[in-house]
């Protein structure tokens, strides 16, 4: 693994805005797996910059590694919301070329397979990772295993109280949510893994540095080839 460590989470954005942008110039159809949460914002920022100076995005396919479940797509805290506004308005990426989970699908299994077929028919050429403080990548949680596919998951307890933060309350916390599997991830030709603050710490020395354990999905990156660590000094500071 190649591990990056920034002043600022900003300068850490530009770095890894700059791996994308190398992915979007280079690849005649490139395909970008993309997350939410608080620490993609300085990437999304900085691609975004990038678009204003010149760099043209209209032949990427975007898809998503997850969407709570019961939120509508207008839903202001639904991921297709988040993406909305961080990146999708800002950018020139063809609505019909970005793809997240339906959290309101009807038939939730159907849904599930759907978007497998979407990840087949769109090989990965870039996944872009945050980690939760209990190592979840995606919404694949701690457990006993790991599911390789599109899945349901009902979410920990850790993180409703964790993402309660871009809630009103916890209670508004969806349960659950949709899921790209663990394959799916290691998929991805590149892997770019993001994380800042010092409450990140402690799980980023357990995902890189301890052995590969289902409790710590975050470790299986281990697995993959072509994995880039992007940190700042306070989620790097129990690498040593
Ligand atoms: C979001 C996702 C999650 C987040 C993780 C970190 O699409 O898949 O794994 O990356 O929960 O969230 P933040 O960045 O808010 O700390």
């Amino acid at each position: 693994m190649n591990i990056r460590v920034f002043r600022t989470p900003s300068d850490a954005g530009i770095y890894a805005a700059s791996i994308l942008e190398r992915v979007v110039t280079s690849k005649e159809r490139p395909v970008l797996g993309l997350a939410t949460g608080g620490t993609v914002i300085p990437l999304y920022e900085a691609f975004v910059n990038l678009v204003r100076c010149g760099l043209d995005v209209s032949h990427v396919t975007t898809l998503n590694l997850d969407e709570y479940i019961g939120l509508a797509p207008d839903h202001p805290q639904s991921y297709r919301a988040f993406m909305n506004e961080h990146l999708f308005s800002k950018v020139g990426i063809p609505a019909e070329s970005t793809h997240l989970p339906n959290g309101i699908a009807s038939d939730l299994a159907a849904e599930c397979e759907r978007y497998n077929a979407v990840i087949r028919k769109n090989p990965i050429d870039i996944q872009i990772l945050g980690i939760g403080v209990n190592g979840h990548i995606g919404f694949n949680e701690p457990s006993h295993t790991l599911i390789t596919g599109t899945h349901v998951v009902n979410l920990s307890a850790e993180t409703i109280k964790m993402n309660a933060r871009f809630f009103q309350n916890e209670e508004e916390v969806p349960r659950q949510a949709i899921t790209m599997g663990v394959q799916s991830i290691l998929q991805a030709k590149q892997i770019i893994l993001l994380a800042f603050g010092e409450h990140k710490a402690e799980i980023i020395r357990e995902a890189l540095k301890d052995g590969i354990r289902t409790d710590v999905p975050a470790s299986i990156l281990q697995l993959h080839k072509d994995v880039t660590v992007i940190l700042d000094e306070q989620s790097a500071s129990h690498l040593d």
